[in-house]
């Protein structure tokens, strides 16, 4: 993250009087620091915080949870980012549009909403196909709420804390309670689905049904995202647990346009025949066409040119298309 953005984070945090997400920024530069090999700062820079919380927690009884502190617990199980794509850099169907669309306008106005007794939108299951912007939409949840994005690791939480999984998920949903933000859960029911010893299947099983409970229990305000690739194994009880389930698909015809057009913007001739590249590209996911968009613009850069040849793109998106056909 730049260090603009931490800072404008910071004053906002300081400015709302968001005290947890003020720290969690705070955190978030010391370990930048520490990234930069200067580790002194960023000694100094967590002493500051420790020194800070500790003044003020004691007055404001519980603990926070040290959530962005790179030595902590949660580190290991939640990394911070602060992500600034936009909605609008999206190419996603009318349906899914509507539902994030949604979702932002519930959450901008959770307290008329809550000055009635109701709840803004905030457990979410994103289905679909890889590749069609589900990780992706968490970034844009945060970037749009100007909201930290947390991004639970399940692998981590499973593998490395084997009997211990169930206790550092409580940790974890401790953390949506004490600091907001977008928590996103990313492919979480692909541990389920692979290959272990009898006694690792068990265990993330019983880790998914705790999730699972969790989610359905959790009272706080941070936004929960779940996303998977599996849409069709899950259940109908699973689906209930959510706020709102959004499907994700592949690009028709006229949003392959949109994304072709969006992504090649910089580098495209007027008259580049975009209707004939969607053609071609008909049937790849969102970041199989953005990649391709790329691929063909850096041809042109180191071939010296300031526009993008349509040959090129039609390479690339065979390309995409030859590989995805191979899995
Ligand atoms: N709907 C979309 N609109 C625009 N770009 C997208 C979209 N979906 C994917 N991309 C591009 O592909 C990349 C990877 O997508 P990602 O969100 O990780 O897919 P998923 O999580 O569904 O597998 C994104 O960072 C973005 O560049
Ligand atoms: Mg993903």
């Amino acid at each position: 993250m730049a260090r603009a953005d931490q800072l404008k984070a910071l004053l906002r945090a300081y400015a709302g009087n968001e005290e947890t997400q003020f720290y969690s920024v705070a955190l978030q530069m010391a370990a930048d620091e520490a990234q930069r090999g200067h580790t002194k700062l960023a000694g100094e820079l967590r002493d500051l915080v420790d020194a800070a919380k500790a003044r003020t927690t004691r007055s404001v009884g519980p603990r926070s949870v040290p959530i962005a502190q790179p030595r902590g617990e949660l580190a290991e199980l939640l990394n911070v980012q602060y992500p600034q794509q936009h909605l609008s850099q999206m190419v996603v169907s009318q349906d899914v549009s509507n539902k994030l669309k949604r979702v932002l306008n519930e959450q901008r106005q959770h307290a008329r909403l809550s000055g009635h007794g109701l709840s803004p939108r905030r457990k979410l299951l994103l289905v679909g196909p890889p590749g069609t912007g589900k990780t992706l939409t968490a970034s844009v949840l945060a970037a749009e709420l100007r909201l930290p994005l947390f991004v639970a690791r399940f692998d981590s939480l499973i593998t490395k804390f084997m009997g211990e999984s169930a206790s550092k998920l409580r940790l974890v949903f401790e953390a949506l309670k004490t600091t907001r933000g977008v928590y996103l859960f990313d492919e979480f029911d692909s541990l389920g689905l692979q290959r272990g010893s009898q006694h690792d299947v068990a265990e993330m099983r019983r880790t998914l049904n705790m999730f699972l409970q969790l989610i359905e229990q959790d009272t706080s305000e941070s936004i929960i995202v779940a996303a998977t690739n599996h849409g069709a194994s899950l259940d109908g009880a699973l689906f209930r647990r959510f706020d709102d389930v959004v499907i994700y698909g592949t690009p028709d015809h006229e949003m392959a346009v949109l994304l072709l057009k969006n992504s090649l913007a910089a580098m495209a001739d007027i008259d580049l025949d975009y209707q004939a590249l969607a053609t071609v590209a008909d049937g790849l996911s969102q970041a199989d066409v953005v990649r391709a968009a790329q691929d063909a613009m850096k041809d042109a850069v180191l071939q010296h040119r300031d526009t993008v040849a349509f040959d090129d793109v039609i390479t690339h998106l065979g390309e995409r298309k030859a590989s995805t056909s191979l899995t």
